[in-house]
């Protein structure tokens, strides 16, 4: 392995996401089997301009993989999109003698760790968040817990809305994206899912949909909606209103963001916590790391920032079949 950098800084940045702990625990004992010092940065990018650095050991970062959360915190620092401030923490890296920087976060963090890497910081960024959204990886740390917990907690919601004979729109977190949502869709069998990709506001169909269930014997309907759809309280409103079936709305919210994380959340962050490192040491900056077609992998971070990615086009149109299939198979 090349000599690369001398001391590694850490930090993790946006929504927090199950799986950065195991990602910040990888960092720090890849850094430091490589001989190199690391320093942890608190609550993101703000945590920087404060100088809210401290050295990490081992030791810091032990019993820590099974929690949910981040132990460096995290943070949404506005500030750090002018130049002004990306100057700063530039010096600020330098001044502390961090000449490696690993950022855990999503695209806006990335922007942020490219501008830094342009400023002559060695700069790699991890992919975490629980929305799935970035275009490079087919992971990010979290996602894979916050599916989880949002399908147990549909589970539930399921159980009340039959013995209710109820309609239910639970709505899941994803920020513009449909991934927990489509998931959720999927795992959960839900009657209908709202995509912000693909929904096309046509809330009659949907009305028609949870009245013919209703004829033919269906004793609840499950609507997963995304948060970039949002708007479930009035939607509910709006549907009792028209089918005059008692309707509930569910907004999951930040229970999804916690809770212990997933042994692949952990497996993945582990590993690509590692080779955020390693590409440190191999004198590598301004990367991104990825995970394709079984493969972890690494980015330009310029040329990740500018790809696109969309739902599987075969999986939402089975997300869709697979929720009518239930209601048509229902005996008249
Ligand atoms: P995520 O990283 O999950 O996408 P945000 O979009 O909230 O979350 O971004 C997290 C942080 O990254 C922001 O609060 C800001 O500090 C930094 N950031 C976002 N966009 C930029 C940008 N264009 N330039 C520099 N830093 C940015
Ligand atoms: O990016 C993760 C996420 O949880 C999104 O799903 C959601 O839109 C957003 O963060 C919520 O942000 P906040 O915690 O600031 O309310």
């Amino acid at each position: 392995m090349g000599s690369g950098v001398n001391t590694i800084g850490v930090l993790t940045s946006g929504g927090d996401a199950p799986g950065m702990n195991a990602a910040i625990r990888a960092v720090v004992r890849q850094a430091i089997t490589n001989g190199k010092k690391v320093k942890g940065i608190r609550r993101g990018y703000a945590g920087l301009l404060h100088e809210e650095i401290e050295d990490m050991t081992t030791h810091s970062v032990s019993d820590i993989i099974s929690r949910g959360g981040t132990i460096l915190q995290t943070a949404r620092c506005l500030e750090f999109k002018e130049e002004e401030y990306q100057r700063q923490g530039a010096e600020i890296c330098r001044k502390f003698g961090i000449d490696g920087l690993v950022v855990i976060g999503g695209d806006g963090s990335f922007k942020g760790a490219q501008k830094l890497a342009a400023l002559g910081v060695n700069t790699i960024g991890v992919p975490g968040t629980i929305d799935l959204d970035i275009a490079c990886t087919e992971y990010t740390i979290g996602f894979d817990t916050a599916v989880n917990t949002a399908m147990e907690a549909i589970d539930k919601v399921r159980d009340t809305s039959t013995s209710h004979e109820r309609c239910s729109i639970i709505e899941v977190m994803g920020r513009g994206a449909g991934y927990i949502a489509m998931w959720c869709g999927i795992a959960n069998g839900a009657e209908d899912v709202l995509l912000p990709e693909r929904y096309n506001y046509d809330e009659q169909a949907l009305v028609n949909h949870i009245i013919d269930g209703r004829k033919r014997g269906k004793q609840h309907h499950i609507i997963v909606n995304a948060e970039g759809i949002g708007h479930s309280a009035s939607m509910a409103k709006r549907i009792e209103a028209a089918t005059g079936i008692e309707t509930r709305a569910t907004i999951l919210g930040h229970m999804q963001r916690g809770g212990v994380p997933t042994a692949k959340d952990r497996v993945y962050a582990s590993t690509m916590g590692c080779k955020a490192v390693d590409l440190l040491c191999a004198g590598k900056t301004n990367r991104v790391v990825g995970y394709q077609h079984g493969e972890f992998l690494d980015f330009d971070i310029d040329e990740a920032l500018g790809m696109t990615k969309d739902l599987d086009e075969y999986q939402v149109q089975i997300c869709y079949s697979l929720g009518n299939a239930d209601y048509v198979n229902v005996p008249e």
